[in-house]
């Protein structure tokens, strides 16, 4: 009977992440033999969207015959009297992955179409084998086309996508054709405001997949949470001879191995018993290597076994209670100063969290990069990840709500077998109102069918008690759903001077624990004054002094991710001589120079953790 159930909860679990996600999303491509894309890219700025409507409007890739206007064709003059109007190849370049707006002076603030073009020649290494192209983030719409083709269209600037080239691909002189807008939108997700840059361009890697026809597609490999003995997960397969295929699964270190036949749709379940797991934590972030190996197809992937549970007002790693000290992050490069991508930017960013004495990061406010993640897994370090639902979404456009439920099934889908991610945010400071909670009720529902493993929270907001602005609350429907009941404050800085922390108490009515997902203030790097000065080091040092003592009032709290570690850059924040484009709440400043308030954190972390 148990294994009965626990094949339908694997079936279900399977089926919805297929229905949610872009179908076929191959997992793990990061641990695959893959050929990059990286590197140049010729581009073309298309403002009025010339090379993908004709002057009547018509989508050019909607007709017969596009003809020469259509960007997606490449096409070149085949006489001397022909008369095509563009020519990516002497055209500019730009580095793929990257922004274009800090590349390209002239593209600082450009928001709209921009055309990439990469030409190259791939010889697949087996006749029979199938090619896939994999762009692991494009801001914020991508239509794709390959040799001429169209491949479909992916939406949303922050997941991992893939389209399969192989009937299109040649061995010589193939091109790929990216249209790229990052174009707000009303309805889109995020809406057409944000306090962070829109950033554009083809950001994280595009490498071409090259897979044996029926190949390992997708797997969950986890700990059971009513079992710390029993690893369990399933196994997908993708291609025409999927069906009663013999699949392994082996865990060397463990001695485990597991052979288990697919289903007629590929897919096999299994769990695996051992007593001799070494549970993946902060202290001690043991991963193991996984092999996958099937009939044509063999995968490799390290990873850790953990448990994350609430119980009452407490978080709970592996059954031990465990306080978050954390730290929030924009994906900035503090390297080049633009849309972070690189395995180096994500180091230098959670070296400064472990600095700061963090086990904890919140990623705000949607998915980084993968390198964030396989780095937070190898340093131990705790991580919040969010979808970007943010303000005041569309909440009754189902398009809107399809776009941010995609969006979640394919961060799911890429960090699900990531210890490392305990929390999955559903949304960050969004308005109460009835259309907007059955929109997070229905993504909440989605992730725990997806993955009923982690934690689920979202960024809500505080407000008074009874009318008492000296007692603080979180009157918010949602907050009934969440696992974690997190909220943003900024009592002395948006809200009163920092002495107000003083005056202020919370009465949080949830028997849950509690997380600040964000506190924090304002200030110049090396400007200096009392801590009544606005922007001086010293009134951001203040806040957090103040903020820390008010905060421990909170009888329910687990810890928190002040905002922010590094000053980032917003077309919100446009103060000269002081913010000049970045919001300065950063506790070390885009140049990487640390304020003071970074110590006063630091202090109270080292106490923490000395006190654990
Ligand atoms: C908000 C928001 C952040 C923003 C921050 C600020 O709470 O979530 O995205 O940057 O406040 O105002 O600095």
């Amino acid at each position: 009977m148990h294994k009965i159930k626990i094949i339908v909860f694997l079936m279900v679990l399977i089926v919805s992440s297929q229905l949610a996600a872009q179908e076929h999303l191959i997992v793990n491509v990061y641990n695959r033999a893959t050929t990059s894309l990286n590197g140049q890219w010729n581009y073309i700025v298309d403002p009025y969207e010339n090379g993908f409507y004709n002057y009547r409007l018509e989508a050019f890739e909607d007709q017969e015959n596009p003809g020469n206007g259509a960007f997606f064709l490449n096409a070149k003059p085949k006489s001397k009297s022909d008369l095509i109007e563009y020519d990516f190849d002497i055209s500019d370049s730009i580095q793929v992955p990257s922004d274009w707006n800090t590349q390209k002076e002239n593209l600082y603030y450009y928001e709209g179409t921009v055309w990439y073009k990469k030409s190259f020649d791939y010889k697949k290494s087996e006749n029979q084998h199938r090619v896939f192209v994999y762009f692991e983030a494009v801001n914020y719409e991508a239509d794709v086309y390959f040799n001429g083709k169209k491949l479909g269209k992916h939406i949303g600037g922050f997941t991992p996508f893939n389209f399969e080239v192989t009937n299109l691909l040649k061995d010589k002189d193939n091109f790929i054709v990216v249209k790229v807008d990052n174009k707000r939108k009303k309805e889109g997700v995020p809406t057409l405001n944000t306090d962070w840059w829109n950033y554009g361009g083809i950001t994280r890697d595009v490498k071409l997949v090259e897979v044996s026809n029926n190949f390992i597609e997708n797997y969950t490999i986890q700990l059971n949470p009513e079992n710390k003995n029993q690893i369990k997960g399933y196994v997908k397969l993708n291609g025409t001879e999927i069906a009663k295929k013999e699949i392994q699964i082996d865990i060397p270190e463990l001695k485990l191995s597991k052979t288990i036949i697919s289903n007629a749709e590929g897919v096999a379940v299994f769990e695996m018993n051992s007593k001799k797991i070494q549970y993946w934590d902060t202290k001690n972030p043991h991963l193991y290597q996984v092999n996958i190996k099937s009939v044509n197809d063999k995968i490799t992937d390290q990873i850790g076994f953990r448990t994350i549970k609430t119980k009452g007002k407490e978080i709970l790693l592996n059954d031990e209670s465990i306080f978050l000290r954390g730290i929030s992050i924009h994906e900035e490069s503090p390297i080049t100063g633009g849309r972070g991508s690189t395995i180096e930017d994500a180091q230098q960013l959670l070296n400064w969290a472990k600095e700061l004495g963090c086990n904890y990061v919140r990623l705000a406010h949607y998915p980084h990069n993968e390198h964030m993640l396989r780095l937070a897994d190898k340093m131990g370090i705790l991580v919040w990840e969010e979808n970007p639902v943010y303000w005041t979404i569309s909440w009754e456009n189902e398009a809107t709500y399809n776009n941010a439920e995609n969006q979640l099934s394919e961060v799911i889908n890429r960090d699900k077998n990531r210890a490392s991610v305990i929390i999955w945010s559903m949304a960050n400071e969004t308005p109460t109102s009835e259309p907007r909670l059955i929109f997070l009720k229905k993504l909440a529902a989605h992730t725990r069918e997806l993955d009923p493993t982690r934690l689920i929270s979202a960024a809500l907001e505080q407000s008074d008690y009874n009318g008492d602005p000296t007692i603080r609350t979180i009157n918010d429907e949602f907050a009934n759903v969440v696992d974690v009941l997190s909220f943003n404050q900024y009592v002395g800085w948006y809200d009163g001077l920092p002495e107000k922390c003083g005056q202020i108490s919370w009465k949080i009515l949830q028997n849950k624990p509690v997380l600040i997902s964000e506190f924090g203030a304002g200030a110049k790097i090396g400007f200096h004054g009392d801590k009544l000065t606005r922007w001086s080091e010293e009134f951001q040092e203040d806040v957090y002094i103040q903020t820390l003592k008010m905060l421990e009032g909170i009888e329910q709290l687990q810890g928190f991710s002040p905002w922010i570690l590094v000053d980032f850059r917003s077309p919100r924040r446009m103060l000269p001589k002081i913010q000049d484009g970045y919001n300065r709440k950063g506790l070390i400043s885009e140049d990487g120079k640390k304020k003071k308030a970074f110590y006063v954190l630091k202090n109270f972390y080292d106490t923490k953790s000395a006190s654990n």
